[in-house]
């Protein structure tokens, strides 16, 4: 005859030792128990087996409990010591001297921020891209001269077509492709509005005004009846909410391949407010970005239909917006990693 009891103390025991407690519910314990039934008068059955119950629910429990300590233990115990104080009503987390987000990375997503809030959206380019969208898709046939302006940097290794890989120039590199993702929506109604802050490459000399790696934010707006008043509109409006304050803005004709016209855009000093100084050269204007209407040709490459719609696409240097931001005379600065200059912002 088992005594329940005993049984209960010893199946708990089992429990709380075993590293798979589970096991415990299968012992043969219950069997014998069960087994017994038959055994008994016929009056004591229905109290024994309501015994037997309440001795498998007890097991269950302390099974279940037992399972949630051995998942717990699975963690990795807590004993580093944060860095911060969690408890602090202050929004300060890291200490700055265990770093700080880069300050280009920061205005990067302040610019995205604002044209996000105007209706576009980002998208990121590549850091290896093709020719076909470094030049063809964007209106520069092979032989075009102005490929030669922008100091392309090459691989060695060859694509399908037997040309080398490059690493992209300017932003515009994703018109063709952003073009492409959204002209279902565009055909649904929707404007195709995109904005693309993103690194870019370029076998320049390098001194204070010119790095090899450096940032454009490329802007794509295209649906029906898009204008000049449109693309002039948008880039005063941002450079206003950039700054925080009101800019004059002049356009001047200029030469693009993939637009048509083209322009180049310039705003009245932020310092002097176009009386003249030192980072405006005297000069109160500077020229800050290229902009036009998208090419016919770039529409048609992305599959749009330049009869039915038109659209307007820039790209502005981040490197020397964010550099008249601070007054930060060096645009090698960037990339130095010098934690003086880090440290700064
Ligand atoms: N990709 C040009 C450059 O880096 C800048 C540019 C000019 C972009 C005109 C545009 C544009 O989208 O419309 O020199």
């Amino acid at each position: 005859m088992i005594d329940i009891n005993t049984l209960q103390r010893d199946l708990l025991a089992r429990v709380n030792e075993s590293e798979t407690p589970e096991q415990v519910l299968k012992a043969p314990e219950f069997r014998d128990l069960y087994a017994q039934i038959p055994t008994l008068d016929p009056s004591e059955r229905g109290a024994f087996g309501q015994r037997v119950n309440v001795l498998k629910k007890a097991i269950e429990e302390a099974v279940a409990e037992r399972r949630l300590v051995l998942d717990r233990e699975e963690l990795a115990p807590i004993d580093v010591t944060a860095p911060f104080d969690i408890n602090s009503a202050l929004p300060n987390l890291l200490p700055s001297e265990n770093g700080t987000i880069h300050p280009l990375t920061r205005e990067i997503d302040r610019i995205a921020d604002i044209f996000n809030r105007m209706g576009f959206v980002r998208e990121n380019s590549r850091e290896i891209d093709d020719q076909y969208h470094m030049f063809e898709s964007l209106n520069f046939p092979k032989g075009h001269p102005a490929r030669d302006d922008y100091d392309t940097f090459m691989t060695v290794e060859r694509d399908q077509e037997g040309d080398p890989l490059i690493a992209p120039a300017h932003t515009s590199t994703m018109q063709n492709r952003s073009m492409v993702k959204y002209r279902e929506a565009l055909e649904q109604g929707d404007p195709i509005a995109v904005v693309v802050p993103d690194r870019v490459f370029r076998n320049e000399d390098l001194d204070a005004r010119h790095e090899h790696t450096f940032y454009q934010v490329e802007g794509i707006y295209v649906a029906k009846g898009v204008h000049v008043g449109m693309l002039i509109a948008t880039l005063q409006k941002f450079l206003e909410e950039y700054y925080g304050k009101k800019l004059e803005v002049r356009v001047n004709p200029f030469y693009f391949p993939f637009t048509e016209p083209s322009f180049e855009f310039a705003l009245s000093c932020p310092f002097c407010d176009g009386k003249g100084c030192s980072v405006c050269s005297q000069e109160g204007w500077i020229e800050l970005l290229g902009c036009g209407m998208i090419h016919r040709n770039v529409l048609k490459a992305a599959g749009i239909d330049p009869d039915e719609y038109t659209g307007f696409a820039f790209g502005c240097g981040i490197d020397r917006l964010v550099m008249m931001k601070y007054g930060i005379e060096d645009v090698r600065h960037f990339e130095s990693a010098k934690l003086d200059f880090l440290r700064q912002f």
